[in-house]
């Protein structure tokens, strides 16, 4: 088969989006947040190369948290507060000059989360399992917690959206 022929480097259509090829760098969290957890420079920089070099689509912020009580402590962008728009928006205004796509995951890394950093008390899951980790168990989480945090990935859904990123994945179903 002629190298141009190969489905691999075929656009591909997903509703509005078009993607110029099939190939993608997965989220991954790469530890360049800068200026406490934002997409800055070093970050971005770090995607724009692998776009440079022909993908189709860049997925950035492993594990980026959509509330305070989500962290590792490090290496984590932070999608709980408004102040990263603007760096969402030179972001993918770079990537898409590029001609490639750009997305983000958003996390809430429940009991896997940090138990001792942050501004909050206890880590939260759905049932108290203790997690092998950080050894600590969680707080079952009730109807308030349930709905603090889906509220919590809404938000952050609404800002990749003023940030002009052409969609989301959420890692929801446990974190290894
Ligand atoms: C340092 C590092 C961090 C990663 N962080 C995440 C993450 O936060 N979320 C996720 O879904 N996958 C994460 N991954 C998995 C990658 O997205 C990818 O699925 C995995 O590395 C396999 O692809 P590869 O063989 O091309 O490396 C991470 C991988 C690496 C190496």
């Amino acid at each position: 088969m002629p190298p141009n022929q190969d489905p691999i480097l075929e656009p591909l259509q997903l509703k509005s989006i078009t993607f110029r090829n099939r190939i993608m760098s997965t989220s991954h969290t790469c530890g360049l947040e800068q200026e406490g957890g934002m997409p800055a420079e070093v970050y971005q920089r770090h995607h724009i190369e692998k776009v440079k070099g022909g993908i189709g689509l860049t997925m950035f912020g492993g594990s980026a948290y959509v509330t305070e009580d989500s962290t590792w402590t490090a290496g984590q962008l932070d999608m709980s507060h408004d102040r990263i728009i603007p760096y969402l928006e030179s972001f993918s205004s770079r990537v898409h000059a590029e001609g490639a796509a750009i997305m983000i995951q958003l996390t809430h890394l429940g009991r896997r989360g940090e138990p001792l950093s942050m501004n909050w008390l206890p880590t939260e899951a759905p049932s108290v399992v203790r997690e092998t980790r950080h050894r600590s168990f969680p707080k079952e989480m009730d109807r308030h917690d349930i709905d603090r945090i889906v509220t919590a990935f809404g938000h952050s859904a609404s800002r990749a959206k003023q940030g002009v990123l052409d969609g989301l994945e959420t890692m929801v179903g446990g974190h290894i």
